[in-house]
């Protein structure tokens, strides 16, 4: 296969959702279709679910919650019979010119490679599913049909549409008394802000939900209500547009029961021909286009100690450009070096597998000691810079003390990995050098207490600590904002990189300092 033919045939994504809409259970649902699972049946014994192919640590099979982003990857070969209504329920023919780069031949098996980046459904972690979105090319959205759409659906849909990642919608839980699909739809529009159009249709709700059609190839025997149903979406819906699909403005809805694993395939197979293959990516110095030869990629995830047996990290890159190849040696831009891998993996949920190459699309995994940060870039020699993967000001401050006198080193070294990995972020007082973890939820907390015992076998003490935000300051008056830290002093701190950040611990004061330094910025963000 050609570079561009590998490239072309790749579709990663995330799933997104709001905690126990489904997520998991979808994800394993695709996993089977594409062969790389073989759990015959629903998802359904604590046992399984215990062990769910993407549940990583310890402490999601004890809180039930996806904490850490999983990628997994595998090939689904989907095979349009010639003449058959093909899965968007356009004529094949249609599809063809659907997609001109991509082109599906009648009766030919065509075999994708999805790469799949699970993200943990917990608020306190919503910086981590922020970072996963800048890895992915397409997002599934899946809504429980009794709730419809929760907050932080709508906090992560922000992101997409900030973007402009192409979003398709799975209302799950068909099988279960929930509002009407009509009424789903409107959630979606006015809560996401998105148009939608439904591509499939269930028949039935609760438990008398049997199956699912697609709209454009509806069955001989409709219902009256059914054949009021379509008639209602032929006029209000538009038809499903790829090019407004693709810029972000119009999402494909989809009607099903991840549980029973109905409407499922219907997803998967019109995902394949409509999602994009891997877009073009904006650096700070050009747009890098992924059919470009030479590699380019960046580092949206550390993930420490991944198998407790070999106390490794593990780098998670996403290739931007190009192919990757084992043994090669690539440009690490911020360090200004040649590095090469002999390891490199690719993941197939728990199971990781060294692979020789990977092209652009895929992420792969990089055994680090440490050369990692979160954002840092690879290359064939070219000097970029990946946008996109700002830290957010945390929410929550506490002290980090330790516990054990006999254990600094290690509480040091579990500190300084958690935070590269994006866990939370670490602030230094620059009064007194004591360490500030900062954090978006409370959960967060207990997991670094966790891990810090768990993995580095240190243990830490929190002191709670009265604090309104993080603000990275910056000025083109050089004295002024020397003055500014002189007289802050107390309230300034050094973050990871070292660079200054205002610590306010009320609204109060940061209104005063920005009133009373009108040179300085302030940002919200650390990327500005
Ligand atoms: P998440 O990853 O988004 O948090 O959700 P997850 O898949 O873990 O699903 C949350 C719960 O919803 C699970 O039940 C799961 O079985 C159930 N579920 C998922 N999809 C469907 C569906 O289409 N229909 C119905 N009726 N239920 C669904 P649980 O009670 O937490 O676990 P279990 O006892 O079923 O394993």
């Amino acid at each position: 296969m050609t570079l561009q033919e590998e490239i072309l045939r790749r579709r990663t994504f995330a799933i997104v959702s709001h905690p126990d809409a489904g997520k998991t259970t979808l994800t394993e649902k695709l996993l089977l279709y594409g062969g790389a699972i073989h759990v015959a049946g629903a998802v359904k014994s604590n046992k399984i679910k215990k062990t769910a192919t993407s549940d990583w640590m310890e402490i999601e099979k004890q809180r039930g919650i996806s904490v850490a982003t999983s990628v997994m990857g595998f090939d689904y070969a989907y095979s349009p019979a010639r003449e058959q209504v093909s899965a968007s329920g356009n004529t094949l023919q249609q599809a063809a010119t659907l997609s001109p780069t991509d082109t599906v031949q009648p009766g030919t098996p065509k075999t994708y490679h999805i790469n799949i980046l699970d993200t943990p459904g917990h608020q306190d972690f919503a910086e981590d599913t922020f970072r996963t979105l800048t890895a992915v090319d397409s997002v599934i959205i899946v809504i429980d049909s009794a709730k419809g759409v929760e907050t932080q659906t709508r906090r992560l849909m922000e992101v997409c549409r900030m973007r402009k990642t192409p979003v398709m919608v799975f209302m799950n839980k068909m099988d279960r008394e929930g509002k009407d699909p009509f009424d789903l739809m409107d959630d979606v529009e006015q809560e996401l802000g998105i148009h939608v159009t439904p591509m499939t249709w269930a028949r039935g709700q609760g438990l008398k939900f049997e199956s699912v059609f697609f709209i454009n190839n509806r069955p001989a025997d409709l219902t009256e209500k059914e054949q009021a149903d379509m008639e209602l979406i032929d006029g209000v819906y538009p038809a499903f547009d790829r090019e407004r699909y693709l810029a972000g403005d119009l999402a494909p809805v989809f009607y099903g029961s991840a549980y029973k694993t109905v409407g499922v395939e219907e997803l998967l197979q019109f995902f394949v021909e409509n999602a994009p293959s891997p877009r073009p990516i904006e650096a700070m110095e050009r747009k890098v286009d992924p059919m470009e030869p030479a590699l380019t990629g960046f580092c949206f995830k550390i993930h420490a100690n991944m198998d407790p047996n070999h106390r490794s990290c593990i780098a998670f890159f996403k290739i931007c450009s190009g192919r990757f190849e084992r043994n090669t040696y690539y440009q690490h831009v911020r360090e200004d070096r040649q590095m090469r891998f002999s390891s490199p993996t690719c993941f197939m949920a728990q199971k990781k597998e060294t692979v020789d190459e990977a092209f652009a699309g895929d992420i792969v995994g990089l055994p680090d000691t440490g050369n990692f940060k979160i954002g840092d870039t690879l290359t064939s020699g070219e000097t970029l810079h990946f946008k996109g993967l700002p830290s957010f000001s945390p929410e929550m401050f506490k002290y980090i003390e330790n516990a054990d006198p006999m254990k600094q080193k290690q509480l040091d070294k579990g500190v300084r990995q958690l935070m590269d990995e994006g866990v939370a972020q670490l602030f230094v007082s620059q009064l007194n050098g004591r360490k500030i973890i900062g954090t978006v939820g409370q959960l967060q907390f207990e997991v670094i207490q966790y891990r810090l015992e768990h993995e580095y076998n240190a243990l830490c003490r929190w002191e709670s600590l009265q604090m309104y935000k993080a603000c990275w300051i910056e000025s083109d008056d050089a004295a002024e904002l020397e003055m500014f830290k002189k007289r802050k002093t107390q309230y300034m701190a050094f973050d990871k990189e070292g660079r200054d950040v205002f610590m306010a611990d009320s609204a109060y004061v940061l209104q005063m300092a920005q009133n009373d330094y009108k040179h300085i910025r302030f940002h919200f963000t650390s990327e500005f």
